[in-house]
């Protein structure tokens, strides 16, 4: 049997992931520069111990595999991971409404995670994962909502990079919150690639906007090819 074969109860895998994206993911080149070195002893090593995570016994070259892609910043799965910060909902509708619209065209692999309620370990493991995120912000105080802002943070803390964004911003008198997350991406993180199709609402998703998403997630799509 492959080690890609091997059917590892996910939380597992999860833990790993969570492990290693939000303590070490910062030191992807050091990994990078260990796995290396370790390269012509491989078939040797008979435990992984990480200092705060399970200790893994056997199919270890599935575990080395996966450490190697992380510590790369090379997205496991093609998907889009929406993560939306949302007071009244509205902002929660419309990323539903882009998630819907989707899976529609046949992009099936969508998650959707509400930034104010998933621990942010929770939220870099999974940027770890996915291809393409989207961020759907209300402006908050003419600045970007304050969970929003604090996944930002971590996920430059984190080193994260290698991503397409695509942006949704709200704000009922000002709108400001897609500005701010563009410049934030564009001088703090690395190699990403923002999409320049934001959707922007004034306070709801008005029927007007449709044009707006279809064209959105049509972006989305086509940046996945
Ligand atoms: C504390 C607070 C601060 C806000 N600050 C702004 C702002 O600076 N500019 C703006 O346009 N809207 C502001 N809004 C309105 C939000 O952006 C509004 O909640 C949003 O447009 C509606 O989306 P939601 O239903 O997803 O919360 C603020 C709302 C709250 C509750």
């Amino acid at each position: 049997m492959f080690a890609d074969e091997v059917n590892f109860d996910r939380d597992w895998l999860d833990d790993a992931r969570r492990y290693l994206t939000n303590i070490v993911g910062k030191y992807g080149p050091h990994i990078q520069l260990l796995l290396k070195k370790a390269s012509g002893i491989m078939d040797k090593i008979k435990l992984i111990c990480p200092l705060h995570g399970p200790v893994w016994r056997k199919d270890l070259m599935y575990f080395i595999k996966k450490y190697d892609t992380w510590s790369r910043y090379i997205p496991e799965e093609k998907g889009v991971m929406i993560v939306y910060a949302s007071m009244y909902g509205n902002t929660e509708s419309a990323a539903q409404a882009l998630s819907a619209r989707l899976c529609e065209k046949g992009q099936t692999n969508v998650a959707m995670y509400d930034v104010s309620t998933t621990h942010v370990s929770q939220l870099i493991s999974e940027t770890f994962r996915y291809s393409h995120l989207v961020l759907a912000s209300v402006t908050y105080n003419l600045g970007i909502h304050p969970a929003m802002n604090d996944f930002l943070m971590d996920m430059k803390a984190l080193n994260v990079q290698n991503r397409t964004v695509a942006i949704i911003e709200n704000g009922s008198w000002a709108c400001k919150s897609g500005d701010l997350i563009e410049e934030f991406i564009r001088k703090e993180l690395k190699n990403m690639t923002v999409l320049g199709e934001r959707l922007s609402m004034a306070s709801t998703l008005k029927e007007e906007k449709e044009p707006e998403l279809d064209r959105l997630a049509d972006a989305i799509l086509e940046s996945m090819k």
